[in-house]
């Protein structure tokens, strides 16, 4: 191996693509649309096919949405009797399976299934545990492009990393063995630290309990505090606790295996405005897949804003970046926090973010020490070009200038559970005091 080859592996490995899981895909977090947060068990084809037309005419396929997913309860009541191969309910999808994918992918679409490494879905149909070949071996056949992989019924076969990893690594290898690229997206809930452990198998992983459309109510049935030592993922996780159950284990995200903060539930009803930009802005920084929830065939303009804003999306699938780190969380008295992340994009940009969690406005200033800490005295003092992603500029584009700031940006208004999402790209004039250096 020549040194060039030598260091270009050394800078893979860095950016900790060698290590991911190699069937290349996900290398930035998918995006799509997916049954369950809108439609739960009542799918059929036609909710399917629908949704994807929809993608299509609202544009947002041009956007990357592109993975269109059936979850749970696709189900026949049982296995075919005599291979074992798994079967479609026959009154749902009077074409099967194979016709259904067939056509979302002449749509230009790809097409992604479920089920669960358990005996049972969550939905009580037959699960795959014991069924990894044949199930993927029938999947590849079908042309699927996508697996969300759960955890429910798996016979107790999880408590520590290692019997989890062998468990959801039944189905990485088996669905490698198809030579078919399918983008295996885990579904354990982040039981067992799966950060530490689906990386090489998989290409994102669900770190929490089931997703809550409410912006932070605190719920028994999701009764973790944090998610490294948590022994009950549970269910009804409010967003606003999803993104603090992400936020220390964003270092674990790579190109190829991401975080996955759950399902976007934008547009579904149980959230505000500013609630849901919000959501759909830290879902992008914390390079979540972006997988739509809602009922794509009937969407107000407020959700069509938010879920096509390009620059924020822009985070997301910016090349060679790693989620947003938070700086600083501030308890409010009034209960909430409020909350400074930043994120370094490609090219030398940067985002700061803001969060608002507390039930009144507030204001703040963002100091650059904080904002650039990771960076150094130089970063921390230059200026910066700054613009608001939630602000369309002159022309109707997403990022509005808020001019050319040093120090800190001072003074800002944040509303109750709003964020504000800055992109801060060094002005000419520091680039050139830096050169001259
Ligand atoms: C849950 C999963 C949900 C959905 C549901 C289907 O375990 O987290 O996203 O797939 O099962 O029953």
């Amino acid at each position: 191996m020549t040194m060039f080859n030598l260091k270009s592996l050394a800078y893979l490995a860095a950016l900790g693509v060698v290590a991911a899981h190699d069937n290349g895909l996900a290398i930035t977090p998918q995006m799509g649309w997916n049954t369950w947060n809108h439609f739960g068990c009542d799918i059929s084809e036609d909710t399917i096919l629908s949704a994807a037309k929809a993608l299509i005419s609202n544009n947002l396929t041009a956007l990357g949405y592109n993975y269109v997913v059936m979850d749970d309860c696709w189900h026949a009541a049982a296995r075919d009797s005599a291979t074992g191969a798994p079967v479609a309910d026959p009154e749902k999808f009077p074409n099967g399976v194979k016709d259904l994918s067939d056509k979302i992918h002449d749509m230009g679409l790809k097409f992604g299934i479920y089920s669960s490494a358990g005996k049972y879905t969550c939905g009580g149909r037959f699960g795959s545990l014991g069924f990894e070949e044949i199930d993927a071996k029938t999947y590849a056949e079908w042309g699927v492009d996508y697996l969300k992989y759960d955890n429910c019924f798996n016979e107790g076969l999880s408590g520590t990393p290692q019997i989890s990893h062998d468990r959801f690594a039944n189905m990485s290898r088996a669905l490698n063995a198809t030579g078919r690229p399918i983008l295996y997206s885990m579904c354990n809930w982040g039981e067992d630290g799966p950060w530490n452990f689906a990386p090489t198998i998989a290409n994102s992983w669900r770190i929490s309990g089931d997703i809550l459309d409410n912006f932070d109510r605190f719920d028994e049935r999701c009764p973790c505090t944090d998610i490294i030592d948590c022994k009950l993922a549970g269910f009804h996780c409010a967003m606003a606790r999803i993104i603090d159950f992400a936020a220390p284990v964003g270092q674990k995200a790579r190109s190829g295996g991401w975080n996955d903060l759950d399902m976007l539930e934008v547009g579904n009803g149980g959230m505000t405005f500013d609630e849901y930009v919000t959501h759909f802005s830290f879902w992008s920084i914390l390079k979540s897949p972006l997988i739509l929830g809602n009922d794509v065939t009937n969407m107000s303009n407020e959700t069509l804003e938010i879920i096509t804003n390009t620059a924020i999306i822009g985070l997301n699938q910016d090349l060679g970046s790693g989620p947003a780190n938070r700086m600083w969380k501030r308890t409010v008295k009034e209960g909430g926090d409020l909350q400074l992340w930043a994120m370094s994009l490609s090219n030398n940009r940067f985002v700061i973010a803001l969060l608002n969690t507390s039930p009144n406005q507030q204001t703040v200033d963002v100091d650059f020490a904080d904002a650039f800490f990771d960076q150094g005295k130089t970063y921390q003092q230059q200026a910066y070009q700054v613009s608001d992603l939630w602000q369309k500029d002159d022309s109707g584009n997403w990022g509005k200038s808020v001019g050319t700031i040093q120090g800190g940006i001072k003074n800002v208004q944040i509303a109750t559970h709003q964020s504000k999402i800055w992109l801060a790209i060094p002005a000419p004039s520091s680039k050139r005091a830096y050169a001259e250096l």
